[in-house]
């Protein structure tokens, strides 16, 4: 007998964020930092998890991720499995009916909807579908904050991935990290009108991975002391206050100032570290254009590890943001643009 289960889990995109660690091992965050999920119609992992008494002992546990054979020997990755194999095991021992799961070897197939080539952070959803799979598969009565605590260990920003809507991810302060977990903020449908366009600036892999330019910015940047101690506590709190009023105009300023705060520190690395480009830039010039001539602010920029752009707006304002961004970028180096609507409707606009 064969056993199987199946998930699927979105992108997230940070708008006050994740950036540095207090201990490596177990990806626990120095700052809290807050999300918005992205429909799974445009951006989102489906994995399938499987185990058996008769998949070969040899053989191992196993991911083939969009159709290739991947490494699972990460530490990363092996943490997720032995946190899940261990709960499961718990079960199995309680209740000695239970099929000995935790003893199988697991094959993990997991497919983006998406181009990796794309050059969009899939770790989070890839994460947060890996964990949720073999919960699932494990029959774990875990709640998506439990899992949040598993999914962190993948990839930090994975636990804000197993909530739809408006996520947090508390710090918390024990060195354990069993308080550092996420919860729901809002519901997508709080704030129905809340789109996203995401501006494919380059395809290419980035140069510094999030893990150890994070790493590199705790180590020597001066800046990000205080964007720790007082940049990002503020921002977390207007911004909460600005997701429950669903104020656009303190929402988008927040959104962009913590963007603007996190390419400081990393600037502020030594040494530096730059993550944005030309066009990176020319697209937060474009939104500074956008808004100045809509008279209020209409659309919000924030960059992650990489050159590109996604930009937060409002459904009535579709036309102001989207439509301006269409003529100022055309002639633009843009490998191609998406707009993912976060209610999970179809996207407003599609022209990759
Ligand atoms: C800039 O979650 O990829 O996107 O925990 O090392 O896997 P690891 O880092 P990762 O970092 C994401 C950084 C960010 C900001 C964010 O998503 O909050």
């Amino acid at each position: 007998k064969v056993y199987r289960a199946s998930t699927t889990a979105p992108v997230n995109i940070a708008v006050v964020k994740y950036w540095g660690k207090r201990d490596a091992k177990l990806n626990l965050p120095t700052n809290s930092s807050l999300s918005v999920t992205l429909s799974q119609a445009d951006l989102r992992t489906l994995t399938t998890a499987s185990c058996s008494a008769s998949f070969p002992a040899s053989e191992g546990d196993s991911l083939l991720l969009n159709g290739e054979p991947s490494d699972i020997s990460g530490a990363r990755t092996q943490a997720c499995l032995r946190e899940l194999r261990s709960r499961r095991a718990a079960l199995e021992q309680a209740d000695p009916s239970l099929p000995k799961l935790s003893t199988y070897p697991l094959r993990l197939v997991s497919e983006n909807n998406f181009p990796t080539a794309a050059g969009l952070a899939s770790s989070a959803a890839g994460f947060a579908a890996l964990v949720r799979a073999i919960a699932n598969l494990y029959e774990l009565p875990t709640s998506p904050s439990e899992l949040s605590l598993i999914a962190r260990q993948g990839s930090g920003s994975a636990c804000r991935s197993l909530f739809g809507g408006y996520v947090a991810w508390r710090m918390g302060d024990k060195a354990d990290g069993t308080d550092s977990m996420a919860d729901q903020v809002a519901e997508a449908s709080h704030w129905p009108d809340m789109r996203a366009l995401i501006l494919v600036v380059s395809a290419a892999k980035k140069g510094v991975s999030s893990s150890s330019g994070m790493q590199q910015t705790v180590a020597t940047s001066g800046l990000f002391r205080e964007r720790i101690a007082t940049v990002v506590p503020g921002n977390m709190a207007i911004m909460e206050k600005a997701i429950a009023e669903k104020d656009f105009e303190k929402f988008a300023e927040v959104t962009m100032r913590d963007s603007n705060s996190f390419h400081a520190t990393c600037a502020d690395t030594y040494p530096p570290i730059f993550y944005m480009n030309d066009v990176s830039r020319a697209a937060i010039r474009a939104v500074e254009a956008i808004n100045e001539k809509a008279g209020r602010t209409v659309a919000a920029y924030t960059f992650d590890a990489g050159p590109n752009a996604v930009i937060y707006y409002q459904e009535k304002d579709t036309e102001a943001v989207v439509g301006t961004f269409y003529h100022v970028l055309q002639g633009a180096d843009i490998g191609g643009w998406k707009s993912a609507d976060i209610k999970g409707l179809k996207p407003t606009i599609s022209l990759d």
